[in-house]
């Protein structure tokens, strides 16, 4: 069966729809739902996702891995670098880095956020949406994120979303391939070496508590790995690290 594309006007959140999809059969592996406009946007936790209409690409793309539910993080690697090679590709002369785990960044902004959803069945992927919200054309953003920023208000140019959207799919396929035995390490490294301040100094939040350190890389869990001025390690969880913006 081949992948489908799904193109929705509006909907809530593409990664619901997918979900939805999901509930009722099973879509070709890649198949993706696009949408000009989400009335509910999700992002990590409980926060939303800010996407004016017909501005940006927000989509989720429907994967079926092999690999085991404990191998995760692999995937979120390798949707992350795929969006990096694009932005590398589209941005020449700007620093794009991926903000662990899964935010990409231009500069010290936010331009894309990803959203990983599963159904595990015993330890193995029933199937994954990753659900992609890159911001393209939209210039001025009202919600409370930190700092967002869209391809647009870094080149001036207007893009063709139809456009980027093919581009950034076959970033993501072409890094989706990597994910295979003998090629785990190219991911583990390019991520590794695409991390947003890796081994720069700055201060973190740490269950509370403001830490001056450098982020050495990632452990097999996915685990961000702090090295601080007296040479711990601390291994951190999503929720137990804060990243202090400027
Ligand atoms: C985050 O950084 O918090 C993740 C944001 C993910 C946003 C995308 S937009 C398409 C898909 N549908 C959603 O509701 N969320 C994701």
């Amino acid at each position: 069966m081949a992948p489908t594309i799904i193109q929705l006007a509006e909907t809530s959140s593409t990664n619901s729809a997918a979900i939805e999809l999901l509930s009722k059969g099973r879509p070709a592996e890649g198949s993706i739902i696009v949408t000009d406009h989400q009335t509910d946007g999700r992002g990590i936790d409980t926060n939303k996702w800010e996407s004016e209409k017909g501005k940006n690409l927000t989509f989720s793309l429907i994967l079926y891995p092999a690999f085991t539910a404990d191998q995760q993080f692999i995937l979120n690697k390798a949707v992350s670098l795929g969006i990096f090679d694009f932005l590398v590709a589209e941005l020449p002369g700007h620093k794009v880095s991926i903000k662990w785990p899964n935010d990409i960044y231009i500069g010290d902004k936010k331009a894309c956020g990803i959203l990983i959803q599963n159904s595990v069945i015993g330890n193995r992927l029933d199937y994954v949406v990753v659900g992609i919200g890159l911001n393209v054309n939209q210039t001025v953003f009202f919600s409370n994120a930190p700092n967002p920023v869209s391809l647009k208000k870094i080149s001036g140019k207007d893009y063709n979303l139809q456009e980027i959207l093919k581009q950034v799919l076959q970033c993501i396929f072409k890094r989706y391939k990597q994910v295979k035995p003998d090629t785990f390490h190219t991911i583990e490294n390019d991520y590794q070496f695409a991390l947003y301040r890796r081994m720069e100094w700055y201060e973190y939040l740490v269950k509370g508590v403001e830490v001056s350190a450098r982020i050495t890389g990632t452990n097999a869990y996915g685990q961000l790995l702090l090295e601080t001025r007296n040479d711990q390690i601390l291994i951190c969880d999503l929720k137990e690290v804060k990243f202090i913006l400027e």
